[in-house]
C-alpha cells in the first residue's frame, strides 16, 4: 500500500513517543521509507539508535548539526519526503507549528515544507482541553494539517480522557488516506479567490471587502482531494493552501490574463470578488487636492471573467462555477446570473452586513444549478468548501 513512499516521522517528547518506534516497523512493512526526526526531548524517550535500527537509516537530530546540513540539510529533508507525519505531537510541537516557529531541526523543517503533514496529537488531558491547545488545534486545522486522534481512555498519567496518541493501526491508515490517490487526481481545477485592486493613481485603488476566505477553503478542499489546483489570488487577508500552484495579481485583468495562462482546466471555480469596473484611466500622478474642485473619476467596465470562461467554444472546462455575493433577491438574481454568464452552477450567498458572511468565518450558500436551487445550512466556510470539492469531483468523476 505505501510500496515507495518517503516519510519524514518526527517523533515528539510524549510519553507515546515509544509507539512511533512500532509505528517505524509498520509503515516499513507496508513499503514506505521512513527517515526519522527526533526532537531533544523525544531521546529523553526513545534513543536514536532503536529509531535508526528499525527505520534502517540514519537520523536526524541536530539543526546545526554541519555534517548534516552538507549531506542532507533542513530544507532537503522536508522536500525529499511525501508526507511528514509527527507522532507524536506534543503540546509543545503543535503550539510551535500554529504559531510558526522554527528554532529546532523538526520544527524548522515543519516551517519550511510544502508537503502534507499529519500529526498525531498525545498529551494530558487538560492539556488537550487547554484554550491554548484549542487554539493551536484551530490553527492547524486551518493551514491544512491533517490530524489523527487522539483517543479517549486511561492515560499514562494516571487521568482518563481524551488526549492519547491514535493506534499504531489507526495512524497507518490515516498515513494511506493522505497518500492516496483522491478522487480529483489527475483532474486540474482553478480557483480565483480574493478582491482585485485597481488603482486611481499611483497610492490609491478600488478594492473591496473580499478576504479569501472562501476561494482558500476551496482550494485547499480541493487539493486535499488529489486536484492540481492552480490558485490565482487578489490581495487578500489569508495566506493560499498547502500544495496548491499560487498565482498572485492586483486586477481584474491582470487575473483574467492568469486564468486565461492557467487553462486547460477540468474546471474553473471563481470564487474572487472582482471589481467591476477600474478607472478608465489610470493617473500616472498622485491626484492632488489643488482647490480647483473635487476629482471626476471615470469608469471603465473590466472583463468579465467568469463569462469569458463560461463561453469559451474552444476548450470550455467541463464545469465552470461562479460565485454570487447579492445584497437584493440573492436567488433571483443569482439564478438570472447563471443563465447570463452560461456557467454551470452558481454558488449564491447573501452579503448584507448584518449576515456577517463577508470576511466571517461561516458562509450560508445556495447552490443553483441547470436543476434548481438547494438552499445549504449555514456553515463554516471550511465545510461549505469540503462540501463544494465533494460534489465537483462527483460531477467530475
Ligand atoms: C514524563 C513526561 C511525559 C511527558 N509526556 C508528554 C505528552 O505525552 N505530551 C506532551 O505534549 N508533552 C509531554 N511532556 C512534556 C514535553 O516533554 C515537553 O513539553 C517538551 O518540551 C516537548 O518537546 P518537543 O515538543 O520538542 O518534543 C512530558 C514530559 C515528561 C517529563
Amino acid at each position: 500500500m505505501l510500496a515507495g513512499k518517503r516519510i519524514l516521522l518526527i517523533v515528539g517528547g510524549g510519553i507515546a513517543a515509544f509507539k512511533s518506534l512500532d509505528l517505524i516497523r509498520r509503515l516499513r512493512e507496508r513499503g514506505a521509507s521512513v527517515t526519522p526526526v527526533l526532537t531533544r526531548a523525544a531521546e529523553e524517550f526513545v534513543t536514536p539508535l532503536s529509531a535508526s535500527a528499525l527505520a534502517a537509516q540514519k537520523v536526524y537530530r541536530d539543526l546545526f548539526d554541519l555534517t548534516d546540513e552538507a549531506e542532507m540539510g533542513h530544507i532537503e529533508l522536508s522536500r525529499s519526503a511525501d508526507l511528514i507525519v509527527v507522532a507524536p505531537a506534543t503540546a509543545d510541537l503543535m503550539a510551535k507549528m500554529a504559531a510558526g516557529l522554527a528554532n529546532d531541526l523538526a520544527s524548522t523543517v515543519l516551517m519550511a515544507t510544502d508537503k502534507r503533514v499529519l500529526i498525531a496529537p498525545s498529551m494530558n488531558v487538560r492539556m488537550w482541553q487547554h484554550p491554548a491547545t484549542r487554539r493551536n488545534r484551530q490553527v492547524l486545522e486551518d493551514d491544512g494539517i491533517l490530524t489523527v486522534g487522539p483517543t479517549e481512555g486511561d492515560m499514562a498519567c494516571g487521568e482518563y480522557g481524551p488526549g492519547r496518541m491514535a493506534e499504531v493501526p489507526d495512524i497507518v491508515a490515516a498515513v494511506e488516506d493522505a497518500l492516496a490517490n483522491g478522487p480529483l487526481k489527475g483532474k486540474h481545477v482553478v480557483v480565483t479567490s480574493g478582491p482585485t485592486h485597481e488603482p486611481i493613481d499611483p497610492v490609491r485603488y478600488i478594492a473591496n471587502r473580499s478576504s479569501g476566505a472562501q476561494g482558500t477553503a476551496i482550494a485547499g478542499a480541493l487539493a486535499a482531494l488529489g486536484a492540481e489546483v492552480t490558485f490565482i489570488t487578489g490581495p487578500a487577508d489569508r495566506d493560499p493552501p498547502l500544495g496548491v500552484r499560487v498565482v498572485r495579481i492586483q486586477t481584474a485583468e491582470e487575473m483574467l490574463t492568469a486564468v486565461n495562462t492557467a487553462l486547460p482546466a477540468d474546471a474553473v471555480v471563481c470564487a474572487a470578488a472582482v471589481a467591476d469596473w477600474r478607472m478608465a484611466k489610470e493617473s500616472g500622478s498622485k491626484i492632488k487636492k489643488d482647490g480647483k474642485g473635487l476629482p471626476v473619476l471615470e469608469f471603465a467596465e473590466n472583463p468579465d471573467i467568469l463569462a469569458t470562461v463560461a463561453g469559451l467554444k474552444k476548450g470550455r472546462p467541463t464545469l465552470v462555477v461562479g460565485f454570487a455575493a447579492e445584497t437584493d433577491d440573492v436567488i433571483a438574481n443569482a439564478t438570472a446570473k447563471r443563465k447570463r454568464k452560461r456557467c454551470d452552477w452558481i454558488v449564491a450567498n447573501d452579503v448584507r452586513p448584518e449576515t456577517g458572511i463577508m470576511g466571517g468565518s461561516d458562509n450560508d450558500v445556495t447552490i443553483i444549478t441547470a436543476d434548481g436551487a438547494e438552499d445549504w445550512p449555514r456553515m463554516t466556510k471550511d465545510q461549505v468548501a469540503g462540501r463544494l470539492a465533494a460534489r465537483i469531483a462527483e460531477t467530475l468523476g
